[in-house]
């Protein structure tokens, strides 16, 4: 029986009944792209390859390092029930041209059929709105072959694994640059992003054991396999071995802008900070979502994730909260979804939660490894950055870019409610670009079973 790609029903992976097909897919499929992994400690390794000799020496050596989706799975089954830690992640993506320098003949390019993918991360700058590929980061302005993410709950594990890792590089290629993981929590130890809210929140959800925990009356986060899982053109049998799209961009936060910006816009509004804040994101700090609460609702409530914005046309949640951007929830646009893996790099001195005034905060070298896995990047990720969050009509006139997530020029201010639920969304702000790209490249995940046969 075939992989079901688009079954109704979420995948019960551990069920008695599980067909051939997808058992070999959770055998050789990568983890972290059906379900997170722990990515507490997490090292981004940014390689370029010599000669395609060098490239495959070093795909063979770390391909027997790397566990499977259906382990993880296991793993995380048995930290739930006994306590007993998994192992780390060790992922590895190769770009479009890490293709070509392990050997591939354009032929066997031709068969990945994203567009975005074939043609790199600097050639698409253009219709993304991304700063020209020489103001980024010079590890990204390279050609970057393969990217290798090593993750794990335990800093001991993470040092030594990605120890092993570093001398398993052949002397011909080389690191072009590395990215280093550091996750921030706030008082009560929940994960959250720089700019200080409660992140990685909303995800779609595939596993039958994730789906029946979550509450799904106005919002359905079960999505299915094809979602996120293609074939894996170069695998043995790509009917059985699959892979991802995985987009990687390094967003830098200018925390003291976007405070400034959030302290700005209280004062104009006459509003507190907790609630401009949440204006600009679409929920409180704690994850309360705005369109449901006016103001942060103590625990239970905070992670909510079951709504939709139905009638509302921005007097709740304005329609430029990058929430509602990123996400519209109007049920029509589902397929664009990604499943975001991303994580803070930055070392930060002061509390990213707390009230201190804009001017004691980063204004750089703190940001979010954006990281998503997609079956298509031109449709789900480039499709929610140009049509959506950088779109300042949609989704109508008039509605400003996302003041979080968006790129390009700001001319069209952002229309925002001057109460909760006032019944048009009326008072306007100009607010400024936060968050900078600077870098970053698309990879396709393959398959283990390719990377063990290369
Ligand atoms: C959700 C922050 C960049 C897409 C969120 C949330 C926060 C956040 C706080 C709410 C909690 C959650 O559900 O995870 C940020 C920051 C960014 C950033 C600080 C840049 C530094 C992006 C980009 C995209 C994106 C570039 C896509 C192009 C999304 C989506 C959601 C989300 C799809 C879920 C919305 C929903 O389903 O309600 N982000 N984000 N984010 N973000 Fe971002």
């Amino acid at each position: 029986m075939a992989v079901p790609l688009f079954n109704r029903k979420p995948l019960a992976w551990d069920s008695a009944d599980l067909d051939a097909d997808t058992r070999e897919m959770l055998a050789t499929l990568q983890p972290n792209i059906l379900r997170s992994h722990v990515r507490e400690h997490l090292t981004v390794l940014l390689l370029r390859f010599a000669v395609p000799a060098d490239g495959r020496r070093f795909v063979r050596a770390l391909a027997p390092l790397m566990k499977s989706a259906g382990t993880h799975l296991e793993e995380i089954r048995r930290f739930s029930r006994y306590g007993i830690r998994g192992t780390p992640y060790i992922g590895l993506g190769l770009s479009r041209s890490g293709y070509r320098h392990l050997g591939h003949e354009i032929s066997d390019l031709r068969k990945f059929g994203d567009l975005a993918f074939q043609e790199g991360m600097k050639k698409r700058g253009r219709i993304l709105d991304d700063p020209p590929s020489h103001e980024w980061d010079a590890a990204y302005q390279r050609d970057i072959h393969a990217v290798v993410i090593v993750a794990d709950a335990d800093a001991a594990a993470h040092r030594r694994v990605l120890a092993r890792i570093r001398a398993l590089v052949p002397p011909e290629a080389r690191v072009l640059g590395e990215e280093t993981g550091v996750a921030q929590r706030d008082k009560a130890g929940e994960g959250i992003e720089h700019f200080g809210y409660a992140h990685g929140r909303s995800q779609p959800l595939f596993l039958a054991d994730q789906v029946v925990k979550e509450p799904a009356h106005d919002w359905n986060p079960f999505f299915p396999l094809a979602q996120i899982l293609v074939p894996d053109p170069l695998a043995p049998d790509p009917g059985r071995h699959f892979g991802s799209y995985l987009v990687f961009r390094k967003l830098e936060q200018n925390v003291r802008a976007f405070q400034q910006a959030v302290q700005d816009l209280a004062e104009a509004l006459g509003l507190s900070e907790a609630r401009a804040g949440a204006l600009l994101v679409g929920r409180f700090r704690n994850g309360t979502p705005l369109h449901l609460n006016p103001e942060p609702h103590p625990d239970g409530w905070a992670v909510r994730n079951d709504f939709r914005y139905g009638g509302d046309s921005g007097g709740r949640c304005p329609l430029s909260a990058h929430i509602r951007k990123a996400n519209p929830r109007d049920g029509l646009e589902r397929g664009v979804m990604m499943a975001r893996r991303g994580q803070t790099y930055g070392v930060r001195t002061d509390q990213p939660w707390d009230d201190a005034p804009p001017e004691t905060r980063p204004t750089c070298g703190v940001g979010l490894l954006f990281m998503a896995f997609n079956a298509s990047l031109e449709t789900q990720f480039e499709f929610v950055q140009q049509s959506w969050v950088n779109n300042p009509s949609y989704p109508a006139e008039n509605t400003g870019p996302d003041p979080v997530a968006g790129q390009g020029p700001r001319e069209v201010p952002t229309r925002l409610p001057e109460a909760w639920d006032a019944p048009v969304a009326r008072a306007i702000a100009r607010l400024p670009q936060t968050v900078t790209m600077r870098g970053g490249e698309y990879f396709f995940v393959p398959s283990l079973a390719y990377l063990r046969q290369i």
